[in-house]
């Protein structure tokens, strides 16, 4: 089925992303109009209602989101409209124009004490105002009753976007010698450019009529200290990493200790395999030009 689709948060990390993806889909036929908040305010109901109007939106693919977790604690309000209430208002227009509304959201949803990979299905418990107003936002979806597709992901990098780990540990990298990366939290990366793909295969096959929820990261489980030892080695950097403690590295925000996701779900729906950690960080350093 070909489709007009809607993306938000187009100038960020992952709508970046998606936009490198989608050649495969128009030359099937799909038209995206991509948006960000200075063409398209998701927190502007009447905004996003003339927008789906205007161009026969029939998918919407949210990617705007407020993501500086850290900020957030201060900022509640702010995290709280763009996270929650906007959420709220695609979920509402997807509803009244019977539209799929594919959402992206976090393993901040849970408080990371779990000692197996979470499954989708995992009780929310977020620890920081950023994972409340996810959930919150996650919440008002399935409130709405609309036909929607929930993609939780975590620690997203990749060649764009002002915060990604990745991109900061590249320029760390060639101004240190040597540098202290947190050791106690485990989990997976996720390259964004793989997880612009998955969403796009969700969008092309998902038929259901109500709300499914899928998790995705690249396969493995690790550490902080573990992906930036490997940055290190693949660009050849000499900056010499050590571990440290959460409590050594103080935060305003509390993050989860453990994030990794149980994947079977996804690779089960779309019969994908999911690139390991090393092979996409590869890729992505590679891309930085080392
Ligand atoms: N980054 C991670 O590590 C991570 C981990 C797990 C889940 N996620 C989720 O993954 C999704 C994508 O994250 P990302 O890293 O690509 O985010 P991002 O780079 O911060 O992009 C978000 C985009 O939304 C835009 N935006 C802000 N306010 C808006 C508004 N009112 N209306 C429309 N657009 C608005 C932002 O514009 P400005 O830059 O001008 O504000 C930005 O271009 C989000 O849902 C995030 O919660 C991210």
């Amino acid at each position: 089925m070909v489709h007009n689709v809607l993306v938000t948060g187009a100038n960020g990390q992952l709508g970046h992303c998606l936009q490198n993806a989608a050649a495969d889909y128009t030359a099937r036929g799909w038209q995206f109009f991509y948006t960000d908040v200075d063409t398209l305010d998701i927190t502007d109901i009447e905004q996003i209602r003339k927008a789906v109007e205007k161009n026969h939106i029939d998918l919407i693919i949210n990617t705007a989101a407020y993501t500086n977790v850290d900020q957030a604690e201060s900022d509640e309000a702010a995290a709280r409209t763009l996270n929650a209430t906007a959420v709220g208002h695609l979920a509402a227009v997807a509803k009244e124009k019977n539209l799929l509304l594919i959402h992206i959201s976090t393993d901040y949803v849970f408080d990371g004490k779990s000692t197996t990979p979470y499954k989708t299905d995992h009780p929310y418990h977020p620890v920081s105002v950023y994972g409340i107003t996810k959930a919150e936002g996650e919440k008002a979806i399935m409130e709405s009753g609309c036909r929607s597709v929930i993609v939780r992901t975590a620690w997203l990098y990749s060649e764009y976007g002002n915060h990604n780990f990745v991109k900061t540990m590249i320029r760390l990298g060639q101004e240190r010698n040597e540098l202290k990366v947190v050791n106690d939290k485990k989990g997976a990366p996720t390259y964004a450019p793989d997880l612009a793909k998955v969403l796009l295969m969700l969008a092309d096959k998902y038929d259901g009529q109500g709300l499914e929820i899928f998790h995705f990261a690249n396969e493995g489980e690790i550490t902080w200290f573990d992906l930036a030892t490997e940055i290190m080695r693949i660009a050849h950097f000499p900056c010499k990493v050590f571990p440290i403690t959460s409590d050594q590295y103080p935060s305003p925000a509390e993050r989860p200790d453990y994030s990794v996701f149980d994947l079977s779900k996804i690779k089960k729906y779309l019969g994908i395999s999911i690139p390991d950690w090393k092979e996409s960080l590869q890729k992505c350093v590679h891309n930085y030009g080392f």
